[in-house]
């Protein structure tokens, strides 16, 4: 199988691509501050290469379910199934080998980490006859693989760490290429960042994981300093499905959108003087004496 996925055009216009059959073998991690375009990359790839290979979306923002009606991918909303439930979901997208999207929007941080847990974990043990290739993608990967002990509970955080160590270290015979996105590399489990032969890495504003990210690229101080200037949607790439040398991409678009929005400026409304106040306090005991939803 040789597919190649159009991710986008470098400095001199040419096309750069990603070939699937080797990012299946060499998974990828993606580092950006907020708003360098990861989310848009990551939905990129996965337009790209729709119909082509099962892909598995963990998304702790409910961004990728508009992905649904443009390729059918079918989304699990976390919140509306049990534990249980969640695991037998997982064993049959292996068995099926359906596109889905986990959507964890509705659950509290702590109850995400723990279905993304037990998905990731059902995947990962389904039975040999199901071990069929498919990108498995974790945005905001810090939150499931977070370097440090935080805030989530002993039990969750072993759960969290082995599901996502299991799918970047030893997913491969299995199928699983784990396609992980992180806001900040110093935040990521070391072992699961490591075990990614791909990287694209995008604007980065702390010295710490500019350095991470220049050694990942296998680059100096200097030439480190590319990556603090790199724009939105600007990524450096480099591994055995990107390029042998570091290539400088600008993502291309895409045709979904996500669920964003709103990010622009937005025109205040204009309310004549004291309207505002009384639109704030109008029956505002009669609304605090109802009962809460
Ligand atoms: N390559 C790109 N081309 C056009 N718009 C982009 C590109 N990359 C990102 N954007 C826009 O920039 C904003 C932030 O991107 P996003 O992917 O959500 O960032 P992140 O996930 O890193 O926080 C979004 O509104 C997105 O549509
Ligand atoms: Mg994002």
């Amino acid at each position: 199988m040789t597919a190649h996925i159009d991710i986008g055009r470098g400095p001199e216009g040419q096309a750069i691509g990603i070939d699937l059959a080797e990012l299946l073998a060499t998974r990828l991690l993606v580092q950006g501050n907020s708003g360098s375009g990861k989310s848009h990359l990551l939905r990129r790839l996965l337009e790209e290469c729709a119909g082509q290979v099962q892909q598995i979306i963990i998304d702790p923002e409910g961004d990728f379910v508009t992905l649904a009606d443009a390729f059918g991918h079918v989304v699990i909303d976390a919140s509306a199934y049990s534990p249980r439930e969640i695991e037998e979901l997982a064993a049959r997208v292996r068995q099926h080998r359906a596109s889905v999207v986990l959507a964890l929007d509705e659950l509290e941080v702590e109850a995400q980490i723990r279905c993304a847990a037990l998905f990731l974990t059902a995947l990962f043990d389904a039975p040999r006859e199901h071990w069929y290739p498919a990108l498995v993608v974790v945005d905001e990967a810090q939150m499931f693989a977070p370097a440090a002990a935080g805030e989530m509970n002993d039990e969750t955080r072993r759960l969290t760490l082995a599901a996502m160590t299991n799918l970047m270290c030893r997913g491969r015979k299995r199928g699983l290429a784990g396609i992980v996105a992180t806001q900040r590399l110093a935040k990521l489990a070391k072992n699961v960042a490591a075990e990614a032969s791909n990287f694209l890495m995008g604007r980065t504003f702390l010295d710490i994981d500019m350095q991470r990210a220049a050694d990942l690229l296998g680059m100096d101080r200097r030439q480190a300093e590319r990556i603090r200037d790199l724009q939105r949607g600007q990524f450096l790439g480099l591994g055995p499905a990107i390029s042998r040398r570091p290539v400088a991409v600008h993502v291309g678009p895409v045709r979904t959108a996500g669920r964003g929005g709103g990010q622009g400026l937005i025109p205040l409304p204009q309310a004549e003087d004291g309207a505002m106040e009384a639109l704030l306090t109008d029956r505002l005991a009669e609304a605090a004496a109802a009962p809460q939803p």
